[in-house]
């Protein structure tokens, strides 16, 4: 369980992210959605260590890894697959795969490795293929794929629908939420998509100018339709 806790940061004078409390279960989606600005992307940085929080705590399974270094945080096996598809256009599918989880026992990673294949075949199909020659699609889920190369326990995505076709886009948050299901993993997914994110999420949390202003089912976020309005623009 990822826990986060009066959160707040700044960058310079800007007030990003303003006392952001949330929990993110084992074994569940929790979507995080807003507009432009509203901090999402501030918040997985922060808790993947690349932004330092003015005060606040963050907690993985009771462990305190609050301004801990980002590669202290991928050991504490919190991941992040960053907007964008991370991934590196002329290495092979496997050696992206690779380059996750390098401190790990080579044994550890090789078992991972397959069970990466096992999740997402069309990995296992183009593995020695250039990551440039993949879909949008097939990217973003190389991308996640190098995330569980670490072993996370926690697993945040940010904003893994952007870019893609609708039809993919529900292909891939699916995966996620089984992977979440069957992995036993905390997931975090930031989104503008809300729709489609409050879909497969079981909580949803809006944020707005750097505050959460909603949080509770996802059902029940999604029937809201004056916080729609307000803060979603739709
Ligand atoms: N490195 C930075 N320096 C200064 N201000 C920043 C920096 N990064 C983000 N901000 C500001 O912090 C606020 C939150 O930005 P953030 O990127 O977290 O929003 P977001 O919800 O991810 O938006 P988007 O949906 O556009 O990705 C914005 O006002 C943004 O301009
Ligand atoms: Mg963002």
């Amino acid at each position: 369980m990822l826990s986060i806790s009066s959160l707040t940061v700044d960058y310079g004078p800007v007030r990003a992210l303003s006392h952001v409390s949330l929990e993110v279960p084992r074994r569940e989606v929790t979507a995080v959605i807003g507009a432009n600005g509203a901090g999402k992307s501030t918040l997985l940085r922060t808790v993947a260590g690349l932004v330092r929080p003015h005060s606040g705590s963050i907690h993985v399974d009771g462990v305190d890894i609050t301004g801990r270094r980002a590669e202290d945080i991928v050991r504490a096996r919190v991941a992040l697959v960053p907007e964008g598809r991370s991934t590196i256009p002329e290495l092979t599918v496997e050696e992206n795969l690779r380059l996750g989880g390098m401190w790990r026992p080579r044994a550890a990673r090789a078992a991972t490795l397959a069970q990466v294949f096992e999740l997402f075949p069309v990995l296992g199909d183009r593995r020695a293929m250039r990551a440039d020659t993949l879909s949008g699609g097939e990217r973003q889920q190389l991308a996640i794929g190098r995330a569980l190369m670490c072993d996370p326990e926690c697993l945040m995505l940010d904003e893994p629908s952007l870019g893609l076709a609708p039809l993919v886009v529900t292909q891939i948050l699916e995966m996620v939420r089984t992977l979440a299901e069957e992995s036993n993993l905390a997931v975090l997914l930031v989104e503008q998509n809300a729709v489609t994110a409050l879909r497969v999420a079981h909580t949803g949390i809006v944020l707005n100018l750097g505050s959460v202003v909603m949080s509770g089912a996802a059902a029940d976020v999604a029937a809201r339709e004056e916080l729609r309005h307000a803060y979603l623009g739709y």
